[in-house]
């Protein structure tokens, strides 16, 4: 009897520590109200944050998200900044979807922008910048069947189109890419910058992803406007892509997509259980955690991507982490902005 007291006391033991462990983290909300969508999200460290979206606006913090600074960008109040790299303080860059495609800089904290690129070709539409460094890529949707593609390597001052030849992605008809949350492009540096590669992924008629110039179909959820991948995310060897259908937004088939980018021949698997619906955006926060969010809610997981836990139903369109720190935060619509506890 004494034995199987003691057992039970260990069991008990356990499975507490097992239920504080997996204890839900919070999203505390810092603000919100503001007429905007935000979708472009930059965390430099900890206290640093920018946040852009719709009726050309950003919200900037510099301690943590106690206070943020609101600005509409003169000149571009009906713009809708979809993305947003922060590079310190002081210094980021905003890109503008639809035509004409615009990236602005500011180097003072946001109160002067100067036009970094402009493009006026008709059918213009971009969707995402990623940087490595000064190193960074802005991809668009697809011109005569191509994505658009276009480099910097001096941190956004100068932007180099990827045409003709230089550019070899070709699209099929009716695929594109999002511009839901400014992640569906990835340089992947691992440690060297001369080795860079560049993960993308598609969605619409096909979901695929791109390495360069080489296209992997997905096993993921295509074949419509609304559907595909709209975000991936990398950390050593790991890589995650979440998507979905953003007009069936609570659909869990076909929205995750695990994998390993040192593979050949790359394998892409399932988790055992997905995140709650359509995701928007996906990061990794270590090798262990993840967190992903949509328009009906945010998951988190705590085994590298493979099993998913609902956090909350509430919208959100973007998460980033710090890319000098450990903070999480979290902008959707109605100009909220959280930050994950
Ligand atoms: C943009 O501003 C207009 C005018 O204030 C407002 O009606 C609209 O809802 C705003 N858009 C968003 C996404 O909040």
């Amino acid at each position: 009897m004494k034995a199987l007291h003691v057992i039970c006391v260990i069991v008990l033991t356990l499975l507490t520590t097992r239920l504080f462990a997996q204890q839900l983290p919070v999203i505390n909300i810092l603000d919100s109200g503001h007429k905007t969508s935000l979708r472009g999200l930059s965390v430099v460290n900890n206290d640093i944050v920018w946040a852009s979206g719709s009726n050309g606006t950003v919200a900037r913090s510099t301690d943590g998200g106690k206070t943020f600074t609101w600005l509409t960008v003169a000149g571009y109040e009906k713009r809708d900044f979809r993305d947003v790299e922060a590079f310190d303080e002081n210094t980021a860059l905003i890109m503008a979807v639809d035509e004409p495609g615009i990236i602005l800089k500011t180097v003072d904290g946001g109160k002067n922008w100067q036009t970094v690129f402009v493009d006026s070709t008709k059918g213009m539409f971009m969707d995402a910048m990623n940087f490595a460094g000064k190193t960074g890529i802005v991809v668009g949707d697809p011109l005569q069947g191509f994505a658009f593609l276009a480099y910097t390597k001096d941190g956004g001052n100068t932007w180099h189109k990827l045409e003709g030849k230089a550019n070899k992605v070709k699209v099929d008809k009716d695929e594109a890419f999002f511009a839901s949350s400014g992640t569906n492009v990835k340089i992947v540096t691992n440690g060297d910058i001369s080795t860079n590669q560049v993960w993308m992924v598609s969605g619409g008629s096909k979901a695929r992803l791109i390495k360069d110039d080489t296209m992997f179909g997905m096993p993921m959820l295509q074949g419509a406007n609304s559907q595909g991948a709209n975000s991936i995310d990398v950390m050593g060897n790991k890589a995650v892509v979440v998507g979905g259908d953003f007009a069936h937004d609570t659909v869990t088939n076909g929205n995750c997509v695990l994998f390993d980018i040192s593979e050949n021949n790359i394998v892409f698997t399932k988790p055992q259980t997905p995140p709650h619906g359509y995701r928007s955006c996906v990061v990794f926060v270590d090798r262990k955690h993840l967190v992903t969010c949509g328009t009906s809610g945010v998951d988190i997981s705590v085994d590298g991507g493979n099993n998913w836990l609902l956090v909350t139903k509430q919208s959100f369109h973007v998460c980033q982490k710090a890319k000098r720190g450990d903070a999480v935060y979290l902008a959707g619509g109605g100009g909220r902005i959280a930050r994950l506890k």
